[in-house]
C-alpha cells in the first residue's frame, strides 16, 4: 500500500475523534436527563420570549459532556457560540475585545472557568449581571471608567473544579448550576453503539456492554476504547470479538473495574505506603508523581463513585474494597 500524503491522513487524535463523535442533536446526547430537561425549558422558553438566555454552569469530572452540551445549548438557541477558556483569558483587554464583538444572543462558552484570575472576574460580574462593561482609561489621577453596553448574550461556562468558583461568580449563572453524572453501563452502550455505526465498526451488544464495564462510565474513554479495540482487530485479522476486546484491555493495563495505572497507583499509595489513610492529596502527588489537580479532577471521582475511595476531613482513605480489587489484580 502507497503512504497516504499528508493531506490524505484524516485527524485521527483524540481530538478528532471528539469532534467526529460528537453528539449533534438532543436525541444522540445520551443520559443526564434532568440537566437535559432543565435546559430545554430554559432555552425554549428564551428563544420564544426572544430574549437571551441566561447564563449556564456545567460542572463535572472530564469527558462527561460539558463542551458536547455547551454546543448543544447554542444550537438550540439558533445562535452562534464563540469559544474561548478561563486561561486564555490573560488581561481585561482580552475580555473586553472578546464581550464587545459578540452578536446579540451569541453564547460565550468559557471553559475551565475556574481558572480564571481574580481581576478579569469582577470585570466579569456587572458583564453578567447587567450587560456593561467597565473599563478604566488612563492611569493614575486622570483615570476615569467608561461603560459599554454588550449586546445581550449567554454565557456557558464548564468546570471540572466548582470547589474553586468564588461564590459571587457562582451566583451569577441565574439559569442554573448543572452537574453532569457518571454514565450508567446501559448508556455507555447506546453511545457505543452509535459510535460504532459512525466509525463503520461492526459489534454486537455483548462486545459494547463489555466496553461498557471498563469506561469509568466516561464517554469520552468508552470511545477511546472502542477504537483502541478496532485498531487490535484490525492487526490481527478484522473481527472484533471478545478476545480482542480482554487482550485490547490487557494491553492498555485496564482492569477489571476500568481502572488504569493511575488509579490503581494512588490506591496502591494508600494501601502500601500509609497504611490505608487517611493521608492527604499532596502526600499521595508526592508518592505517585502526579499533579493534585490531576487527582483531585481526573482520578478521585471515579473511585469516590466506585465506594474505593473515601475523603474525610484528615485525609483520604482507602475502602476494603480498594484492598482486595489491589490484592486480586496484582495476584493475576
Ligand atoms: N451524553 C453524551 N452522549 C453521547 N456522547 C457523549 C455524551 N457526552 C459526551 N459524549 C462523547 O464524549 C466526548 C467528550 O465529551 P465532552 O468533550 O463534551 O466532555 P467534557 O465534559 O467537555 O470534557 P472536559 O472536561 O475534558 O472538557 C464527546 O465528543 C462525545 O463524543
Ligand atoms: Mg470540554
Amino acid at each position: 500500500m502507497e503512504n497516504p500524503t499528508k493531506k490524505q491522513i484524516a485527524r485521527d487524535d483524540a481530538s478528532g475523534l471528539d469532534r467526529t463523535l460528537r453528539p449533534q442533536t438532543w436525541d444522540e446526547y445520551i443520559g443526564q436527563q434532568k440537566t437535559k430537561e432543565n435546559l430545554r425549558i430554559l432555552l425554549t422558553a428564551a428563544r420564544e420570549r426572544g430574549h437571551a438566555a441566561e447564563h449556564i454552569l456545567l460542572y463535572g469530572p472530564p469527558g462527561l459532556g460539558k463542551t458536547t452540551l455547551a454546543n448543544l445549548v447554542s444550537k438550540t438557541l439558533g445562535t452562534n457560540m464563540k469559544i474561548t477558556s478561563g486561561p486564555a483569558i490573560e488581561r481585561v483587554g482580552d475580555l473586553a475585545a472578546i464581550l464587545t464583538n459578540l452578536s446579540p444572543g451569541d453564547v460565550l462558552f468559557i471553559d475551565e472557568i475556574h481558572r480564571l484570575s481574580k481581576s478579569i472576574e469582577e470585570v466579569l460580574y456587572p458583564a453578567m449581571e447587567s450587560g456593561v462593561l467597565d473599563i478604566i482609561i488612563g492611569k493614575g489621577p486622570s483615570a476615569r471608567t467608561v461603560q459599554l453596553e454588550l449586546p445581550p448574550f449567554t454565557m456557558v461556562a464548564a468546570t471540572t473544579r466548582i470547589s474553586l468558583l468564588s461564590s459571587p461568580l457562582r451566583s451569577r449563572f441565574s439559569g442554573g448550576t448543572f452537574r453532569l453524572d457518571f454514565y450508567t453501563d446501559n448508556e455507555i452502550a447506546t453511545i457505543l453503539k452509535r459510535s460504532a455505526e459512525l466509525l463503520a465498526i461492526k459489534t454486537t451488544p455483548a462486545i459494547l456492554e463489555r466496553i461498557s464495564k471498563r469506561c469509568r462510565a466516561t464517554p469520552r474513554t468508552a470511545n477511546y476504547l472502542l477504537k483502541r479495540c478496532r485498531d487490535l482487530a484490525q492487526l490481527e485479522g478484522g473481527a472484533l470479538t471478545d478476545e480482542i476486546v480482554d487482550k485490547t484491555f490487557t494491553l492498555l493495563e485496564i482492569d477489571s473495574l476500568g481502572l488504569g495505572k493511575p488509579d490503581r497507583a494512588v490506591l496502591e499509595a494508600i494501601i502500601h505506603k500509609f497504611g490505608g489513610g487517611p493521608v492527604g492529596l499532596n502526600t499521595i502527588a508526592a508518592a505517585t508523581g502526579e499533579e493534585p489537580s490531576t487527582i483531585e479532577d481526573v482520578i478521585e471521582p471515579y473511585l469516590i463513585r466506585h465506594g474505593l475511595l473515601d475523603r474525610t476531613p484528615r485525609g483520604r482513605v482507602a475502602s476494603g474494597e480498594a484492598y482486595s480489587h489491589i490484592k486480586i489484580y496484582n495476584n493475576q
